[in-house]
C-alpha cells in the first residue's frame, strides 16, 4: 500500500532524517533538496544496486566518473547549448513564471488564472558557472544538464584503455543540473539531481534490438529494487516530439502519488553525439591549424578488429534519475497497518539491500552496565561484517525503539535483555512479520549475513 500523498513522504523524510529542504535555515532555495543521515544509506544502496548489476554483474559495461566541469565546447557540439530549452511563458498579471508544455490550460495562469499571458519564449535550462579568475562574461562553463556527455568525450579514451570491442557500454552515476522553471513534487523536477545513465555502442543496425533488450532489462532491475509490476508502465514518445538526437525513446514511467511520470529514460541516440564531437574536432583541429590531418574526422570511430570495418556507433542510452528512484522506492514500500484495537503502524518495508539501517542491536535495560557492554559489543562485532549500517540503539523504550526502526525500514531488531545474561539468548524481532524469536548470541553474525545474503 503505497503512500496516499507526497506530502506523506515529505514528512516522513523530514520527521526521520531522510530529506532536508537545502538551505532550510535561509528559507530555502526551490528545487534544491539535501540528503540526512538515512537517506544518504539509501541513496548509497540504491547506488550500489544499479552500480552492482550494470558494471559488476555484467561483462560488457565499464564504469567512470567525469568531472562535472568541462570545456564549453562540450555543450555546443551536443546541441545543448542551442537546443536545451523549455517554453516558458509568464503572467502579465501576478508575474507567475511557467513551462508551457506543463500547463494545465495553456490559456490561463496556473497561478491567478488571467489569460493575460506573454508569448512563450526559450528558456535555457543549462546553469553557468565561471572557470578561473576572469569574469568578462566569455569565460563561462556549463554546469551538467546530464552526464551522458561526459561520457561520449572519454569513449575513445575507455576503448583505448580496455581493449573493449562493440557491443559494450559505459555506466556512469554524477550530478546534473538544469534551471528548471517549475521544481515541483518534491525530488520529482528539482534544479540539481543525480543520474545513473548507460551508454551502450552497438552496430549500427543492430541498434533497434538492443533497444528492446535493455528496455525489458531495466523494467527487470526497477521491480528487483521492489517496484511493483502494476505501478510502472512503458510509454513511447511519439515520433514527433523526440529529443533532438533520438531515433526511438520511450519513458519507464512510475505511479507517483502525483501520478504516472518518467523514471527512466530509454534512447537510441543513434550516432548524433559520437557523430557530432567527431565532425567537431575536425572543424576545431583546421581552425585552431593544429591538425592539418585529414584523419582527424575519424576520430571516434570504431575499427572492427575482425571485418576491419570502420564506423561510428549508435548508441542506446538507459537514463535513470535516482532521486526519482528514491521516492519511487520509498512510496513503494510506504505502508500503514492496522494492528487491531484502535492500533496501528507505519512501517516502511523496503528491500533489505535498500534499508538504510541493516539491524538494530538495543539494549533492553538502559542503566544495566552488563547489558548495554554486551549490546555495544555486539553492534561492533555485526558493524565489521561490513554488510552496511548496523546501529546501536540506546534511546530508551523498547518498542518505541520497533517502532521507529519500523518507519525507517530496519529489517531486523536484535535485543539484548536479561535472558541473555543468563542463558547467552537475544531476541531478534523480524520488521514486517513482528515475530520475535531467540538466538544464542554468538549465532548473531551468521544470523545476519544468512538473513542479508540470503
Ligand atoms: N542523457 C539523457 C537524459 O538526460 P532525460 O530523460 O532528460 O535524459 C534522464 O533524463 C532521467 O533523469 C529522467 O528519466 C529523470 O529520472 C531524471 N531527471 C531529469 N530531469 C530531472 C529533474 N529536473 N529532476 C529530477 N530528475 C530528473
Amino acid at each position: 500500500m503505497p503512500a496516499k500523498s507526497m506530502e506523506d513522504l515529505v514528512s516522513l523524510c523530514k520527521r526521520r532524517g531522510f530529506i532536508f529542504q537545502g538551505s532550510e535555515i535561509y528559507g530555502g532555495v526551490k528545487g534544491i533538496y539535501d540528503f540526512g543521515p538515512l537517506g544518504i544509506e539509501l541513496k548509497k544502496n540504491l547506488r550500489d544496486a544499479w552500480w552492482g548489476a550494470m558494471v559488476y554483474e555484467r561483462d560488457d559495461v565499464e564504469g567512470i566518473e567525469c568531472a562535472l566541469l568541462y570545456n564549453r565546447l562540450v555543450w555546443k557540439y551536443s546541441g545543448h547549448e542551442d537546443t536545451f530549452s523549455d517554453p516558458l511563458v509568464e503572467c502579465k498579471k501576478c508575474h507567475t513564471r511557467m513551462r508551457q508544455d506543463k500547463m494545465k490550460d495553456q490559456s490561463k495562469c496556473d497561478n491567478c488564472g488571467s489569460t493575460d499571458l506573454t508569448e512563450p519564449r526559450k528558456f535555457m535550462l543549462m546553469m553557468k558557472t565561471n572557470i578561473g579568475p576572469v569574469d568578462d562574461g566569455s569565460s563561462f562553463a556549463y554546469l551538467p544538464a546530464e552526464t551522458a556527455q561526459g561520457t561520449f568525450i572519454n569513449y575513445k579514451n575507455v576503448v583505448d584503455s580496455t581493449s573493449r570491442k562493440i557491443p559494450f557500454g559505459i555506466a556512469q552515476m554524477n550530478q546534473s543540473f538544469r534551471n528548471e522553471i517549475t521544481p515541483r513534487n518534491f525530488l520529482f523536477r528539482t534544479r540539481q539531481f543525480e543520474q545513473a545513465e548507460m551508454q551502450f555502442f552497438v552496430e549500427p543496425g543492430t541498434d533497434e534490438q538492443w533497444y528492446d533488450k535493455w528496455k525489458e532489462a531495466r523494467k527487470e532491475w526497477w521491480k528487483e529494487q521492489g517496484l511493483s509490476e502494476e505501478n510502472m508502465r512503458f510509454e513511447p514518445h511519439p515520433e514527433n516530439d523526440l529529443a533532438h538526437y533520438a531515433k526511438a525513446a520511450g519513458d519507464i514511467e512510475y505511479k507517483f502519488p502525483h501520478g504516472f511520470d518518467e523514471l527512466e529514460g530509454i534512447h537510441n541516440r543513434q550516432d548524433f553525439d559520437l557523430g557530432s564531437h567527431t565532425k567537431a574536432q575536425a572543424d576545431f583541429d583546421i581552425q585552431a591549424n593544429v591538425m592539418k590531418n585529414t584523419d582527424s574526422n575519424m576520430k571516434l570511430n570504431y575499427l572492427d578488429p575482425q571485418t576491419n570495418k570502420s564506423y561510428i556507433p549508435f548508441v542506446i542510452e538507459v537514463a535513470a534519475g535516482l532521486n526519482r528512484g528514491i521516492i519511487a522506492v520509498l512510496n513503494e514500500a510506504y505502508t500503514e497497518e492496522d494492528l487491531g484495537d484502535g492500533k496501528s503502524r507505519l512501517v516502511l518495508k523496503l528491500k533489505k539491500h535498500l534499508s538504510p539501517i541493516k539491524a538494530a542491536v538495543i539494549p533492553l535495560a538502559r542503566n544495566n552496565e552488563e547489558i548495554v557492554e554486551k549490546a555495544k559489543a555486539m553492534k561492533t562485532r555485526l558493524q565489521k561484517l561490513g554488510l552496511g549500517r548496523i546501529l546501536f540503539e540506546n534511546s530508551g523504550n523498547i518498542g518505541k525503539a520497533y517502532r521507529r526502526h519500523d518507519e525507517v525500514g530496519t529489517p531486523l531488531c536484535f535485543t539484548v535483555d536479561f535472558d541473555t545474561l543468563e542463558d547467552g539468548t537475544i531476541t531478534v524481532r523480524d520488521r514486517d512479520t513482528m515475530e520475535q524469536i531467540r538466538i544464542k548470541e554468538d549465532e548473531v553474525e551468521q544470523y545476519l549475513i544468512n538473513y542479508l545474503k540470503g
